[in-house]
């Protein structure tokens, strides 16, 4: 069975997360999640990756230069004989030593139809207050396969939702979620049965 490393945001509110765990308690995904890692202790992320008797693994980046950082993430990945990682709310540009380590092997799901909406800077209510005042009809959600630059990677799938003129921030952006949770899973579905074998071009 396919071994799945999270990584999270700082204070990653984890809701793709659930929805990997979710969709493998349910029997629809059929991988195991073995680590979920995060920057900051007691992140809501964390928190219920614990409740959900995952192993978790705080790599904080105080007093360590970027490559100390790289080598601490590679190895609690490594570790763990993790076969795809997965990107879920986690904000910084990975380590070279992890994308070069895990070429292929790392996706990351973004809230916009990139290379619409993204680079950096443009995470968050960012991006769906930006879709707002381009005045744009259709947004939506991107995996893509992560490289050592900000939302860059080839794109494996996207899924579009509309735009409505009277929609708020807030109407766009629990849109946005709601597809993308549902696209990640059935990426992390595709790849875990094969029919996107790894490494992703
Ligand atoms: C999502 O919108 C994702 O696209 C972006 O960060 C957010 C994470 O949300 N990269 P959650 O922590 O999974 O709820």
């Amino acid at each position: 069975m396919l071994r799945i490393g999270v990584l999270v945001g700082a204070k990653g509110r984890g809701s793709n997360l659930m929805a990997i765990l979710n969709a493998i308690a349910d029997g629809t995904l059929n991988g195991q999640v073995a680590v979920v890692i995060g920057s900051l202790k007691g992140a809501p992320a964390l928190e219920a990756a614990t409740l959900a008797c995952v192993a978790t693994v705080v790599v904080g980046t105080a007093n360590r230069t970027d490559d100390e950082y790289g080598e601490v993430l590679l190895r609690a990945i490594a570790k763990r004989d993790v076969d795809l990682v997965v990107l879920a709310g986690y904000m910084r540009r990975l380590p070279d030593a992890l994308t070069t380590s895990y070429a292929g092997r790392i996706i990351n799901i973004h809230p916009s139809l990139l290379p619409a909406f993204g680079g950096h800077g443009m995470y968050g209510r960012k991006v769906h207050e930006a879709v707002r005042d381009a005045g744009v009809s259709e947004t939506g959600c991107t995996v893509h396969v992560v490289d050592n630059e900000y939302d860059h990677g080839a794109v494996v799938a996207q899924r579009c939702v509309a735009v409505h003129p009277e929609d708020s921030v807030d109407d766009i952006a629990a849109r946005v979620l709601g597809a993308e949770h549902s696209l990640l899973v059935d990426v992390i579905r595709d790849i875990c049965s094969g029919l996107r074998p790894l490494p992703l071009a």
